[in-house]
């Protein structure tokens, strides 16, 4: 099967034929861009194995690497994996939400093998998304989506990023605006009462404690880690400079809080008020503008509390160098 070779549709999120038509494409085994509150999503059936695989290709992502099951109510997840009392008590803080947990899959969990990559385990989240939900709704079945990017680059954060990102590979993207978190959801593995973190993502570690306790480190004493956290995942096609209290001439900036004096260079500031959740909202967005400019991007140091955490996780990755995959 060929991807339809048609430039890439944007139609309102909110829109019921623009709905239908993304039902119409999923049921074939075909794709749709799709926004949710983290990041967009390109969502397949996630149990169609051709729905998924199409995911893989358009992405070109690696195979051994396993995707989120979307879902549109805790029930829904239930069916998917095995729910211990902490993970009930995590779902009812934050679901729907940016929140994905990892947990034991069902043997008659509505997932193809692709989904999970071979693991006996599966990533599930509930997102804040009226278009994922009415979707799962209408096909009565989970959605695998991975953030809409081709593997490798900036997660997109507006529909024009996924339609800028696939071209004409991608037949339709479901316009939701700009995703207000920014960054993807943080996951979490449950083991009866220890919970790892995985990938920090668009909830504070703080709040997450306030319910698990001290969080594992993923890798750590033998807890789990996410196949998908490669070193250089988030990556822009420029060079990148942390930490960078000023920019250097020949240099673009990312600035948070005061912006340096005497910089003709191209500058982005994420928060003048140095406002992490702010910064958070734009991050993606401003990495991809600023790339355009072929320059080595420094970055002003960004706090490591609250969601500091996940922005610096995604800043480490995007400057560590290239993998070859
Ligand atoms: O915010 C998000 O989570 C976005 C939106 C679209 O929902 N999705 C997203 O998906 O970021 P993706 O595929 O880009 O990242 C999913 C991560 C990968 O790092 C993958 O390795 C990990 O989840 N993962 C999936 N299943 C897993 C499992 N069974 N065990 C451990 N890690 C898993
Ligand atoms: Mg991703």
């Amino acid at each position: 099967m060929h991807a339809p070779q048609m430039p890439c549709a944007i139609r309102p999120h909110n829109d019921e034929d623009a709905l239908r038509q993304a039902a119409d494409i999923l049921q074939a085994g075909g794709v749709v861009g799709v926004p949710t509150e983290t990041v967009y999503g390109l969502a397949g059936r996630a149990d169609l194995p051709e729905g998924v695989a199409r995911i893989y290709q358009t992405k070109g992502r690696p195979q051994f690497n396993p995707l989120i099951a979307h879902v549109d109510s805790l029930e829904r997840a239930r069916a998917l994996i095995v729910f211990s009392p902490m993970m009930v008590r995590l779902a009812d803080a934050f679901w729907p939400g940016p929140l994905t947990l990892v947990g034991p899959k069902r043997d008659d969990a509505q997932v193809c093998d692709l989904v999970t990559a071979g693991l006996d385990t599966l990533a599930v989240r509930w997102p804040r998304s009226s278009a994922i939900c009415a979707l799962v709704k209408a096909l009565d079945c989970p959605l695998a989506a991975p953030s809409a990017n081709p593997s490798g680059t900036i997660s997109p954060t507006t529909a024009q990023h996924v339609g800028e990102g696939f071209g004409d590979a991608l037949a339709l993207v479901l316009d939701g605006g700009t995703c207000p978190v920014g960054l993807e959801s943080t996951i979490l593995a449950v083991e009866g009462d220890e919970v790892t973190l995985l990938r920090p993502g668009g909830l504070d570690r703080a709040q997450i404690e306030a319910i698990t306790g001290p969080l594992k480190a993923a890798g750590e004493g033998g807890a789990p880690r996410a196949p998908g956290m490669l070193k250089s995942h988030y990556a822009p096609s420029v060079a990148m400079r942390l930490n960078a209290q000023h920019p250097r001439p020949g240099e673009a900036y990312l600035a948070f809080g005061q912006s340096p004096d005497n910089f003709t260079g191209p500058m982005i500031n994420l928060s003048p008020t140095q406002n992490l959740v702010e910064a958070a909202s734009t991050l993606f967005a401003s990495l991809k503008a600023l790339d355009r400019h072929g320059l080595t991007i420094s970055v002003a140091p960004i706090p490591f509390d609250g969601l500091g955490e996940a922005i610096n996780d995604r800043l480490i990755r995007a400057a560590a160098p290239k993998e070859i995959l």
